[in-house]
């Protein structure tokens, strides 16, 4: 794999290799009933063998697992609900009016006005909102790693791609986030977002405290709520968006159960014109 030589890790290139020099003896059969075991196998060891505790996941519901084996969840459609451009208005029917169900739905479960429900995953919805709400050069506040953030929201990912300075918020030993040093350091960076929530949170954060200082610096918030959906959606959590965050994303496979999938939500019509631009 010398043509990837310095693209990917030397310890990828050297598994690749390995795993070439298996099929080397394969026929394209072999490589389809393989492919099946290696399914199998996982499946087994995850369902049967293993209590996984990895909250990035979660086990699937039966009846989202059921969906996922239709023609529909391989459909490719492009637009908006009920007003879609591709393909033909009439082969969308279907599609359309469960979009239209879970718009509707969403925005009952998390009490908001726009909902963006189109990302693919958590990872996705957060790149879409740097995308379409940043300028390159602006520079962001963000929940550090050691704060239990996620990388999404850090220079080695998205608002790196996207040419976005990530100043980190100092965290507390409890994963909350240090207020004095993020009051001083908004003022002298002047962040035009502020970025907070992660996979480590124990506690709610004090938005109040963090809109105030937004406010003052003129930056927005945005709250990844990744595992936090449920609670949030019924009153087991803070409600972000009621709280003071502008933005909040979350997703559809961890606390929810469902299929990989990503959701912003927002209050703020400027902001959902941008988003779904
Ligand atoms: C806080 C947070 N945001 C985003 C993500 C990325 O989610 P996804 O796997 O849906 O891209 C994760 C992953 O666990 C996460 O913990």
């Amino acid at each position: 794999m010398v043509e990837y030589k310095g693209v990917m890790p030397d310890k990828s290139l050297q598994y690749i290799d390995a795993v070439k020099g298996k099929m080397r003896t394969m026929s394209p059969r072999d490589i389809a009933d393989r492919t099946l075991s290696l399914v199998k196998t996982h499946d087994d060891w995850r369902r049967n063998h293993c209590l996984n505790l990895n909250p990035s996941e979660n086990a699937i519901s039966p009846g989202a697992q059921r969906l996922l084996d239709s023609d529909m969840a391989t459909r490719v459609t492009e637009g908006f609900v009920g007003a879609k451009h591709y393909p033909p208005e009439r082969m969308n029917v279907y599609i359309d009016e469960i979009e239209a169900m879970l718009v509707n739905e969403v925005k009952q479960m998390f009490d908001c006005k726009y909902v963006e429900y189109r990302p693919l995953n958590n990872t996705m919805a957060n790149a879409v909102v740097f995308f379409s709400l940043t300028k390159p050069g602006e520079t962001i506040m963000s929940q550090s790693m050691r704060g239990g953030a996620n990388v999404s929201y850090h220079s080695s990912a998205v608002p790196g791609i996207r040419g976005l300075k990530v100043v980190d918020m100092a965290p507390t030993m409890d994963f909350r986030i240090d207020l004095e040093h993020l009051e001083k350091t908004a003022r002298e960076v002047k962040p035009s977002w502020l970025v907070v929530g992660g996979g480590k949170i124990l506690f709610p954060y004090n938005l109040k405290v963090i809109r105030e200082i937004a406010d003052e610096v003129g930056a927005r918030i945005m709250y990844d709520a990744a595992h936090l959906g449920p609670l949030i959606a019924y009153d087991l959590w803070q409600k972000p968006l009621k709280e003071g965050a502008d933005v909040m994303t979350t997703g559809t496979h961890k606390l929810m159960g469902g299929p990989i999938g990503g959701l912003i939500l927002t209050d703020d019509e400027e902001l959902a014109r941008k988003i779904m631009a």
